[in-house]
């Protein structure tokens, strides 16, 4: 996708409708492509950079995070969807990153790098 830029630094990437609840977009911006998602409503953009060797992490598939439900005796009952997360997974390698904060959820200190994200008048834009 080709963007335009409206000022020196906030760059104009899409409607609000192209990135729905639990959606995605991709897009580029000179030689940076960004992963832009949507969970709770709230926008998130990362480079699409994963932290492990530099696969396009954002461009993985989307899941839920996977719990263990235990019972009171913390027997295990299986495994479950957790429907308070979203997850993206980096498809060279697996490693998963948690949409609402960039990290790994069992290695924090991986993390995709973050950029400014607005939406208003029905506009997504990303500060690059
Ligand atoms: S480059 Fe992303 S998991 Fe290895």
């Amino acid at each position: 996708m080709t963007t335009t830029t409206d000022s020196p630094r906030a760059v104009d990437v899409a409607g609000s409708d192209e990135i729905p609840e639990r959606g995605r977009l991709v897009v580029e911006i000179g030689n940076t492509t960004l992963g832009i998602f949507r969970f709770r409503g709230e926008l998130r953009a990362y480079e699409n950079v994963c932290a492990h060797q530099g696969g396009p992490a954002c461009q993985g598939r989307i899941v839920q995070r996977v719990r263990e439900k235990l019972d009171a005796s913390r027997r295990s009952q299986g495994l479950v969807f957790d429907e308070d997360s979203m997850h993206v997974v980096c498809p060279w390698h697996g490693f998963e990153y948690e949409v609402a904060t960039g990290r790994h959820p069992g290695r924090p200190d991986y993390a995709l790098r973050s950029f400014p994200v607005e939406e208003s008048g029905g506009r997504i834009r990303v500060t690059v």
